[in-house]
Parts: C-alpha cells; sequence; structure tokens
C-alpha cells in the first residue's frame, strides 16, 4: 500500500469576509474541524484585520490560522504593508506567499517570493509557497518550466533545513475560480515533478514537505485528487467561504485516506 503522508486543507479567503460573517463561518469550521483525526490539518488564510478575530475564535481549538501575503521586508517605512513578525503576534501560522493574484497583479517576482518566503520562516510562519502556470503556458508545453523556475528561485535562498519547513501549494492559473480543476492526473504529474525538485534539494525535505494542490477544489471533486501519491491536500479558495463545503472538503482528505 502507498505510503500515507498527514493531510493538510487551508482556506484562503482572499478578499472576503465582514466581523458578523465571519463570526459564523469561523465558529461552524472550528466545531466541524474538532471531529476531525489529527493526521488532517486545518487551516484558514484570513485578511489582515480579521487576524485578532480569528485569534480570538479559534484559540485552542483545531483549527489554525493565517496571512495571504507578507512584506519582503522584516520593518520600515513600507505604508501599507504587513510585515511577517505582526501577523506572528497574532498566533498566525501560516502566511501564504507568491499566489498567482500577487504576481500577476502586483508584479511579484520569484525573487520577491523568495524573499517572502524567508520573513515569513524567520517571523516563526510557515510559508504556503504557490506556484503555477497559466493556459497559455500549459498550451506552449512550458508547466514544468515555469513552476520549476518558480520553485527552484525559492528554494536556492533556503537552507535544507528550512525547506523542510514550507508548504508548497500547486496551483494552476486557468483552474483559479473558474469551475475547471486540473484533473487528478495532470495534478499528480506536477506533484511529483516538485517533490523531485525538493528531493534534488533535501530528500529528507521531501519527503516533509506538504504539496497542496489548489483551484476550483469542490466538494465533489476533492476525493479524487486527495488520493493521488504526491498530493497532501488543498488550499481552498470559494469552497472555504461556505462552511458545508470546506468541512466537506476537510472529510474528503480523511476519505483519501482511508481508501489509499
Ligand atoms: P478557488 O478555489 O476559488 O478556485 O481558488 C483557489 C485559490 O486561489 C486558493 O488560493
Amino acid at each position: 500500500m502507498a505510503k500515507q503522508r498527514a493531510k493538510l486543507v487551508v482556506g484562503n479567503w482572499k478578499m472576503h469576509g465582514r466581523l458578523a460573517d465571519n463570526k459564523v463561518l469561523l465558529q461552524a469550521v472550528s466545531q466541524g474541524a474538532d471531529a476531525l483525526p489529527e493526521y488532517v490539518g486545518v487551516g484558514v488564510c484570513v485578511p489582515c484585520p480579521y487576524l485578532p478575530q480569528a485569534q480570538a475564535l479559534l484559540n485552542g481549538g483545531r483549527v489554525a490560522w493565517g496571512v495571504q501575503d507578507v512584506s519582503a521586508h522584516a520593518q520600515g517605512a513600507f505604508t501599507g504593508e504587513v510585515a511577517a513578525a505582526m501577523a506572528a503576534e497574532f498566533g498566525a501560522s501560516y502566511a501564504i506567499v507568491g499566489h498567482s493574484e500577487r504576481r500577476a497583479y502586483h508584479l511579484e517576482s520569484a525573487e520577491l517570493v523568495a524573499t517572502k518566503t524567508q520573513r515569513a520562516l524567520e517571523a516563526g510562519l510557515t510559508p504556503i509557497v504557490c506556484v503555477g502556470e497559466t493556459l497559455v503556458q500549459r498550451e506552449a508545453g512550458d508547466t514544468e518550466r515555469v513552476v520549476g523556475m518558480q520553485i527552484d528561485e525559492v528554494l536556492a535562498a533556503l537552507s535544507p533545513d528550512d525547506t523542510a519547513r514550507i508548504v508548497v501549494a500547486y496551483e494552476p492559473v486557468w483552474a483559479i475560480g473558474t469551475g475547471k480543476t486540473a484533473s487528478a492526473e495532470q495534478a499528480q504529474a506536477v506533484h511529483a515533478f516538485l517533490r523531485a525538485r525538493l528531493a534534488a534539494k533535501s530528500e529528507a525535505a521531501a519527503e516533509r514537505v506538504a504539496l497542496l494542490y489548489g483551484g476550483s477544489v469542490k466538494p465533489d471533486n476533492a476525493e479524487h485528487l486527495f488520493r493521488q501519491q504526491d498530493i497532501d491536500g488543498g488550499l481552498i479558495g470559494g469552497a472555504s467561504l461556505k462552511h458545508l463545503d470546506f468541512l466537506a472538503i476537510c472529510q474528503a482528505a480523511v476519505a483519501a485516506n482511508a481508501v489509499r
């Protein structure tokens, strides 16, 4: 039987939420997550102003919380930016870095993403490093070159020990918010490629690092994706805003491990 790794399901709320709605969502997710087995980790990455609310409502429970970006700087005159250490002060565990929406709308380079990964690690956060190709790149047969370049830039900036402390999320840009998921086989192929890239840096890290898939993960496709050998869970956008959907995806992680 294939080796089983722990599973991790993280919600990325993006720029959604209001205090009253968040309260209902966080309480429901927290309650539902209490019933999950230990080997399924759960997290939610909220907009920064809601960190204190996440901390107050999730503290002591099964659901970790985090942010969707951090500054490449530790502190200073960088108007509008949020330092990783600030998020850590509110008990955050995770920081998404290099999400394709940041790369596309804020022109974040692979080098900048590598620096942000370092800042997150220094603050004690687990960076969730996002990589992924556009549809044009996929159709040109460029997927491995693009995600290889994105991950290599980050790995070049990290020691083998730090490499073991990151999470990697493969999010094909064409599957985000479009309702088009990569097939489980397409996703697995890229995940295996990423695992091999990690192994070239450190075998031990490759074994430890959780590789999440993101892009239109929903309750009805999650289990099949999570059953793949190198898919250790998901980074969930739209479906993380509905507690029943998000919890159903967490349950899919349980089911996937049961049949693997
Ligand atoms: P959707 O699940 O809405 O496609 O978003 C995926 C994503 O970008 C998570 O970071």
